[in-house]
Order: C-alpha cells, then sequence, then structure tokens
C-alpha cells in the first residue's frame, strides 16, 4: 500500500452498531458457556485492545485479565508466519480457564502458535475468540471457539486494527480501497 494510502479514509465494512449487537451475543454465550467458573481473559496486544476492552464489559463471570504482545506482521500486508512475542504474561496459568482474544484470524498462524504456547503452561482449558476470521485465508487448521464476523480476503483497519500503525481508532472496522 502506497503512503498516500494511510490519509485515505476508510470505507465502512462492519458499522459500529453491529460490532456492539455481535459482542453482546458472544459476551452471551461466553456467560453461559462458563457459568461457575473463572476465568483469564487474554488479550492479544496490540490490535485487539478496542475489541477486548468492549467485550469483557459484557462478560458476566469472574474473571481476570491478562495481555500478550505478539507481533507478526511489521508494516507488511501478508502474514510472514513468524511470531515475536513482545510482552508475555508473567502470571501462571496452570488450572486456569483461558480465553485468548485475537482481533483477526488470517493464516492463522498467530493464534496456532499462541495457543501452543499457553498450553504448555497447564492451563484447566485454552478456548479463543476472535473477532474476524478470514476463512479464504487460512493456511493452518486452527480452532476459534467464538466468531465474530466471518470476512473476505479484504485488508481491514479500524476498532483496535492498524495499518502500520494507523487507523486504531475508528470505531467501525473498513477497509481501504486500493487506489490504480
Ligand atoms: P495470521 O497469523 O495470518 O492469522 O495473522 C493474524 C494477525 O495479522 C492479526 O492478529 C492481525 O494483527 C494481522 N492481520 C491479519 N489480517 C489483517 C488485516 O486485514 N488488517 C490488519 N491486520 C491484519
Ligand atoms: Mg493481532
Amino acid at each position: 500500500m502506497p503512503t498516500s494510502e494511510k490519509t485515505k479514509q476508510p470505507k465502512i465494512l462492519i458499522p459500529d452498531v453491529k460490532l456492539h449487537a455481535r459482542l453482546a451475543e458472544i459476551a452471551q454465550e461466553i456467560s453461559h458457556d462458563y457459568r461457575g467458573k473463572e476465568i483469564v481473559a487474554i488479550c492479544i496486544l496490540k490490535g485487539s485492545f478496542v475489541f477486548f476492552s468492549d467485550l469483557i464489559r459484557l462478560i458476566d463471570v469472574p474473571m481476570t485479565c491478562e495481555f500478550l504482545g505478539v507481533s507478526s506482521y511489521g508494516n507488511k500486508m501478508v502474514s510472514s508466519g513468524e511470531v515475536k512475542v513482545t510482552l508475555d504474561i508473567n502470571e501462571p496459568l496452570e488450572n486456569k480457564h483461558v480465553i485468548v482474544f485475537d482481533d483477526i484470524v488470517d493464516s492463522g498462524l498467530t493464534l496456532t502458535y499462541i495457543m501452543n504456547s499457553l498450553r504448555a503452561r497447564n492451563p484447566a482449558s485454552v478456548k479463543s475468540c476472535a473477532l474476524l476470521l478470514k476463512p479464504e485465508c487460512l493456511k493452518t487448521e486452527v480452532e476459534v471457539d467464538y466468531v465474530g464476523f466471518k470476512i473476505g480476503k479484504e485488508f481491514v483497519v479500524g476498532y483496535g486494527i492498524d495499518y502500520a500503525g494507523q487507523f486504531r481508532g475508528l470505531p467501525y472496522v473498513g477497509y481501504i480501497e486500493q487506489g490504480h
């Protein structure tokens, strides 16, 4: 994407009302599935911070929150498959019910890496929740237990999701039309 496109106004793909309505449904599902349990909610930084903070406020089970920083993209628009941990979790996860919250599952490589490294910490259970899933882009079999929206191959931004650090503050999920 040329630098000029960073200043373009993204087009709306999922408006904020739709995001919030779907989050309420997911929160209800999670609250139901974990009734009587306590969860460790893990926010995958940076892209999930908006989605995560909206969603956890709707979940009605006791929880603690942890933040795991991973970087897989640099400023490129295709997955490198290489995952770098930029911020680790210091709390023990042993015997805890863990739910990982990620912004987008594209190739699935990042979430697979995260799930494997969390399983190695012997939690009682680990499930995953992604705001967006790109089924056509998957390169590995990864199970996403709670999915917000399935989308196409388009590169999206907003609602926490960036392109080259930009656009995280948009209240909606949008896409940038490629100029010719
Ligand atoms: P994966 O490893 O290919 O599944 O990539 C997942 C990560 O890549 C996401 O958590 C995002 O940080 C980033 N990513 C994937 N698709 C997009 C996109 O359309 N816009 C912005 N970031 C994306
Ligand atoms: Mg991410």
